[in-house]
């Protein structure tokens, strides 16, 4: 069988990069995306060709080079993403619209030009990467959590309307993992006057030392690679720790308000 092409997106770090290196150890032709290949001079894991998600000639010109590489594109993974926290009554809207652009708009254009090839191809595999947090409306991070369901709700749609061209789509949720997002996440300020100041920063500390003490990366490339071995995959896909997987099993047998509490006692990324 011919090697498999994977295309992920945001190869340059954390998830996409710990994907892209399992994914090339067990045999796979990878390729990551970077806004910026000059920011890793010493990237040697796989090659990085430049995308921005929030930018569709780049999305057009990167696909462009990937095809007149290989020919094809056999997996696409859309992991690149970016964190933002805030309360809902603060978050700046055109950072609500940053957001979007990159976890959800994104996702579609990149998708949305890769499926041309898959079609033709007759075959192909799409993986968006999502989030527990999509399933629940996390306090403090709604922009991320609504981001990030949006693309899980999108994904069931793409894959019923591209099911009889050959082509599979399924999303995986992670739970917390210790990566660079902290680094790239949109905070909203802590302001002096605001009501919500107590509350927001303490969640605030807690979502950093939650994925300081998250899992290795590395575990959701071996779960990346299940997938694409999986001759039929579910919709939906989740990784991380048993009780961040557990929440959401939660979520459909507790009342409401049960729940509910639970997430303001504690709640996952
Ligand atoms: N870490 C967690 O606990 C966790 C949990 C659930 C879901 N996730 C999701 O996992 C994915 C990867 O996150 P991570 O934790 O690995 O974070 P990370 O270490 O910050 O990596 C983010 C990646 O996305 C790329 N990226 C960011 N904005 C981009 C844009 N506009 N266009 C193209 N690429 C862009 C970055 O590439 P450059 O900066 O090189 O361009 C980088 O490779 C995200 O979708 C995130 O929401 C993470």
């Amino acid at each position: 069988m011919k090697t498999k092409v994977v295309l992920i997106t945001g190869g340059s770090s954390g998830i996409g990069k710990a994907i892209g290196i399992h994914l090339k150890e067990k045999g796979y032709k990878v390729y990551g995306t970077t806004r910026n290949k000059r920011k890793y001079p010493a990237f040697s894991d796989f090659p990085l060709l430049e995308m921005d998600v929030r930018n569709v000639e780049t999305i057009r010109s990167c696909i462009a080079s990937l095809l007149a590489l290989e020919s094809r594109i056999d997996v696409l993974i859309n992991n690149a993403g970016v964190g933002i926290t805030g309360p809902m009554e603060e978050t700046p809207h055109e950072e609500v619209l940053r957001a979007f652009a990159t976890n959800f708009n994104g996702p579609l254009n990149v998708m949305n030009n890769v499926l041309p090839a898959m079609r033709e191809q007759k075959e192909g595999l799409i993986i968006n990467i999502t989030s527990i947090a999509g399933y629940m409306g996390l306090p403090y991070r709604g922009i991320y959590s609504a981001s990030k369901g949006a693309l899980e709700i999108v994904t069931e749609s793409y894959r019923m309307e591209t099911k009889a061209f050959g082509i599979k789509l399924t999303t995986l949720a992670p739970g917390d993992f210790a990566t660079n997002i902290a680094s790239g996440r949109y905070h909203t300020p802590v302001h002096d006057d605001s009501p919500y100041k107590q509350a927001y920063k303490s969640t605030l500390e807690s979502i950093d030392a939650d994925v300081d003490s998250g899992g290795n990366p590395a575990e959701v490339g071996e779960k990346i690679a299940k997938i694409i071995e999986t001759k039929n995959p579910k919709p939906h896909y989740r990784v991380g720790s048993f009780i961040q997987k557990f929440s959401l099993t939660l979520k459909g047998i507790l009342p409401g308000r049960w729940f509910e509490k639970l997430l303001e006692g504690h709640s996952s990324h």
